[in-house]
């Protein structure tokens, strides 16, 4: 159990990619702090459930403190909670832009803010972005989420700089499309030219790659990795 003893926090662990990584690395041995809306709040098995809405200042700060005081300085953070909109540019108004950049960029720098502290004074610990494709290339119809995403990258590329030498390590997990309730407003099934739910990822593909970058020796950071839907066969 390569994470026994550890405390992880994963944000957005309700569904989708976040619970399927707070179960990997709860099999991996950690106590996992779930944030989310709609968890109810409580420990359960291995899970230590916060009520957190993200989009929330106030609460970010409550939440980060909570886990502090509660549960101890996380050996591994993965920021994960993220809203997606499917737009095209000129429809897309300011509030849904906010939306975006509010929960994809602006809640992952103030829960660093909140728990980075606490990990540099332990001298060790891992920061984990889940980016996107959308990380670091452009798609139609997708102008506000890749704007936020680019930032997140952003994000993590001077968070990685600024803690240099201090025994943190900073990963980006950049996933392509994944079959979980995101795409559900948006049926990539009846849409042209997008991948079928049946051939993205599973979350699970992308809870695995958490866990392996979660699993290597302090001395090894895995600095990006890229994970993608195999294209179907023509
Ligand atoms: N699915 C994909 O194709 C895909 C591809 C690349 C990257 N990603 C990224 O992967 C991450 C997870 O995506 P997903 O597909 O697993 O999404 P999802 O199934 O929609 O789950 C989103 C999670 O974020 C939480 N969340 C949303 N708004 C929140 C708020 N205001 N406060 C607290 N938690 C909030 C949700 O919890 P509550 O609603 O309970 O609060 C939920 O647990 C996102 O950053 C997304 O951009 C997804």
């Amino acid at each position: 159990m390569p994470l026994e003893g550890t405390l992880a926090v994963v944000t957005g662990a309700s569904r989708g990619i976040g619970r399927a990584t707070a179960e990997a690395l709860a099999a991996a041995g950690a106590t996992v702090a779930r944030l989310s809306r709609s968890l109810p709040e409580g420990t359960h098995g291995p899970f230590r459930d916060l009520r957190c809405d993200l989009g929330q200042v106030a609460d970010i700060v409550r939440g980060t403190t909570r886990i502090l005081s509660e549960w101890g300085t996380p050996a591994v953070v993965v920021q994960n909670a993220g809203l997606f909109v499917l737009k095209p540019f000129e429809a897309t108004d300011p509030a849904e832009l906010d939306q975006q950049l509010a929960l994809n960029v602006r809640a992952p720098f103030l829960v660093a803010q909140g728990l980075l502290p606490a990990m540099r004074a332990a001298g060790a610990g891992l920061h984990i972005t889940i980016g996107s494709t959308c990380d670091h290339l452009g798609y139609p119809d997708n102008a506000a989420y890749t704007a936020s995403k680019f930032g997140v990258r952003g994000l993590h590329e001077a968070l990685a700089a600024e803690y240099r030498g201090t025994g943190l390590r900073f990963s980006l997990i950049s996933p392509g499309s994944t079959d979980t309730p995101i795409w559900d407003p948006f049926d990539p099934d009846a849409r042209p030219g997008f991948l079928r739910r049946a051939m993205m990822l599973q979350p699970e593909d992308v809870a695995e790659a958490v866990r392996f970058v979660a699993t290597r020796p302090p001395h090894a950071t895995v600095e990006w990795l890229r994970l993608s839907p195999t294209p179907p066969r023509e």
